[in-house]
């Protein structure tokens, strides 16, 4: 029988405690972001509590509160004199330098998204997308339409795009095939590390919304214009014809098995008899599997977030993509285990 002890210090009232208040975590980690607090730690070093108050127009002793908890989680380290200093944790949430962890957390947490989740509940007795019934729009024409949003999504992107692709690209030959094509590529840096790595010509897809600042962070990276054409596009209308290869990352978990049997049909119509379907993805583990991969993400707990936020049926087990796959007139190839949590999935058509 379970114990109905209410002695505070068993296993299960911590575990009780900590989902309760998990979320003043995010949210002191967001707000610190926010403010550009780890960003003027990494750039300055230790700083009083009074020095960032006033570098970013707080209220001291509110912000106090915050530091203070963020030290308790060893997110920063305090000193005596109410001094904050950087920690490796905070560094890696650096914001005003490469992409990072940091854009993917303020993605996630942003007021847009944390309202879905105030409406959660209802959601689930509609039967609609949480985000939508929030917000009033989609995830992504949120984004666009908000520059901030839009800024920080892309590099959240490019921050888990830039953290998987060697594993990705030492555990795949791209170089197989005369072109690859990314579809929802974002601004490009899956496609653009593909084709300097394996010399193929690349294609990358995406709404006509992220084509300017694709073409900016391609030029930016210094990949020759020739070498990958940005073409813009609904997937839902039709995917371009060309590359002997399509790949997608985190792209089809955006989407409900209804509307990714019309993106597959899409991308068989666009492929050539002896083309591949290259699906990036992380999988929701079976029962029997572990739930936790090697670089610490839980697909299970992604899945929500992503689900919460887009009209998809989120991350799918190895089982139920291929099975997806099979309805499109997909036959599984290969699948390669990449030494992070993203896996791969060849596919040809039948
Ligand atoms: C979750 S992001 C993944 C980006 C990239 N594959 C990665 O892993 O970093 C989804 C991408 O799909 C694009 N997208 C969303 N709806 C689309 C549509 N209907 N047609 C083409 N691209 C779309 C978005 O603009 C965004 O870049």
């Amino acid at each position: 029988m379970v114990s109905t002890s209410t002695n505070p210090n068993t296993e299960a009232k911590k575990r009780a405690f900590d989902l309760m208040l998990t979320f003043v975590k995010s949210q002191c980690t967001y707000t610190a972001a926010r403010l550009g607090i780890f960003d003027l730690l990494d750039d300055r070093g230790e700083q009083t509590v009074e020095d960032l108050a006033q570098a970013t127009n707080t209220d001291i002793e509110r912000l106090y509160f915050i530091l203070r908890a963020l030290a308790h989680v060893e997110v920063l380290t305090e000193k005596p004199g109410r001094i904050f200093a950087p920690t490796e944790t905070s560094t890696l949430l650096v914001t005003n330098k490469d992409p990072s962890v940091g854009h993917l957390l303020m993605h996630l947490i942003e007021p847009a998204q944390w309202d879905a989740w105030k409406v959660l509940p209802e959601a689930l007795e509609k039967g609609v997308v949480p985000f939508e019934l929030a917000n009033k729009k989609g995830v992504y024409q949120y984004c666009y339409d908000n520059e901030w949003s839009k800024d920080t999504f892309i590099k959240a992107m490019s921050f888990l795009t830039n953290s998987q692709v060697d594993g990705l690209l030492d555990a795949y030959d791209f170089g197989q095939y005369e072109t690859v094509m990314d579809v929802g590529g974002g601004q490009g840096g899956l496609i653009a590390n593909i084709v300097k790595r394996y010399g193929c010509k690349g294609v990358l897809f995406d709404l006509p919304d992220v084509a300017d600042t694709a073409r900016e962070y391609m030029a930016s990276i210094g990949v020759d214009p020739g070498a990958i054409a940005i073409k813009t596009g609904d997937v839902f209308e039709k995917i371009p014809k060309g590359a002997q290869a399509i790949v997608m990352k985190h792209f089809i978990s955006a989407w409900s098995d209804e509307d990714a049997l019309k993106i597959l049909a899409n991308c068989k119509a666009a492929l050539p008899q002896d083309g591949r379907l290259i699906l990036l993805q992380s999988f929701v583990p079976d029962l029997d599997e572990p739930k936790t991969e090697a670089d610490g993400i839980m697909p299970g707990i992604f899945a929500v977030q992503i689900n919460v936020a887009t009209p998809g049926g989120g991350w799918r087990t190895k089982k139920q993509f291929q099975e997806l796959f099979a309805k499109s007139g997909f036959k599984l190839e290969k699948t390669v285990k990449t030494s992070n949590s993203l896996s791969i999935m060849e596919f040809k058509l039948n």
